[in-house]
């Protein structure tokens, strides 16, 4: 058994249909070949047809389950509700929704124009909402128990310098989390989030490590783990968030990071010591203790 393997058992999505944005790339395009092999119908949909073709004939090939594709762009209300009536049509209904789909780059904030800073803000946060609203009234309208997987950052919670329209926008989404999984629970609709370390994709590493900066930045010295994230380690954690196995679960944001978030604990600069300067340090603490006089 490794980290690498699917963990839910075989059917453990049977009969749902799952809305994933931003399928057809990335994280949202291993989840779906995940909720896919589980037997989930799943529904892809971003900006991009020949990107969502292409994924679909590739998941269809390699998971032999049902998918199709639906041309989006999450900040327009009109191409949501698209989506969700032509699923309704293909599959009857829709039960899951991960929003995925995301628009990002690193810059100094000062560099940034409103419309820079607007792009990442309404993708992010207004597209989330705008997917989420529009599900939640056909759920509620419907009587339909709905599932809503977010997929934020580490940064919603502690912030991020170059970064911060996506950091806004996170932490929006991890608001809008916590307080509709409150709100909708009396209509059985469940809402949680993954907040993920660095798992490598194109689009993020395209946009966020570029060659420059990957000569500069090593994961295995920022991670505890010493390792960035396997999409099947992800894809886990998001099915068991869909599928009713976690049905007592709601308005959760679930760190899958290797521990990199812990790097602010005050003492974790004490990585760096080794053990012959342990050996001192510990006799100089013992002695200081004793009321002994610190060596020089
Ligand atoms: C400064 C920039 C810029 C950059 C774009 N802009 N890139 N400003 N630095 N690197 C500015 C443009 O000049 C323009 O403003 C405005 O942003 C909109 O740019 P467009 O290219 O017109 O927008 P659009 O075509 O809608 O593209 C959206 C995008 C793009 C966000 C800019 O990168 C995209 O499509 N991204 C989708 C995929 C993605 O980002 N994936 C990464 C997710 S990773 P002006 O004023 O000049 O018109 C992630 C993980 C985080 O979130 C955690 C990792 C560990
Ligand atoms: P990705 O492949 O670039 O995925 C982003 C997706 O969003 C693309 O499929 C893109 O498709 C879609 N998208 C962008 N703008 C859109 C719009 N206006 N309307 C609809 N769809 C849009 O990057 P990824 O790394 O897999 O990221 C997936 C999610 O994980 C994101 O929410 C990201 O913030 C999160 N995340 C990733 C990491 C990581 O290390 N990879 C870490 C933390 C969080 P189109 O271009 O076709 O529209």
């Amino acid at each position: 058994m490794t980290y690498n393997e699917g963990m839910l058992r075989e059917g453990a999505l049977n009969g749902k249909t799952i809305i994933v944005t931003g399928g057809g790339t990335g994280l949202g395009k291993s989840m779906s070949a995940y909720f896919m092999k589980l037997g989930a119908n799943v529904v892809i949909c971003s900006r991009k047809q020949d990107v969502l073709e292409q994924a679909a004939k590739e998941l269809t090939e390699s998971t032999g389950g049902n998918i199709f594709y639906v041309t989006c762009d999450v900040r327009k209300p009109e191409q949501i509700e698209n989506v969700i009536q032509k699923t309704v049509e293909k599959f009857g209904r829709v039960d899951g929704l991960a929003n995925n789909s995301a628009g990002n780059f690193i810059s100094p904030t000062e560099r940034l124009s409103y419309k820079a800073v607007d792009t990442v803000v309404d993708i992010v946060l207004r597209g989330t909402y705008y997917f989420t609203l529009a599900l939640g009234k056909y759920w509620i309208e419907n009587n339909i128990k709905g599932t809503v997987l977010n997929i934020s950052t580490t940064y919603a919670w502690t912030g991020s310098g170059w970064v911060v329209p996506s950091a806004m926008a996170k932490a929006g989404v991890l608001a809008m989390t916590k307080s509709l999984a409150f709100e909708w629970a009396r209509h059985g609709i469940r809402l949680n989030a993954i907040a993920p370390g660095p798992f490598p994709t194109k689009g993020a590493w395209d946009r966020l490590f570029p060659k420059e900066l990957t000569k500069k930045f090593s994961f295995e010295n920022r991670i505890p783990l010493a390792r960035t994230g396997e999409h099947q380690e992800l894809t886990n954690l998001a099915a068991y968030l869909m599928s009713d196995f976690s049905a007592y679960m709601t308005g959760e944001v679930i760190t899958l990071d290797g521990g990199e978030v812990l790097a602010a604990g005050q003492f974790n600069f004490l990585k760096e010591v080794t053990d012959d300067q342990w050996d001192v340090i510990e006799e100089q603490v013992r002695n200081n203790a004793r009321g002994g006089k610190t060596a020089e």
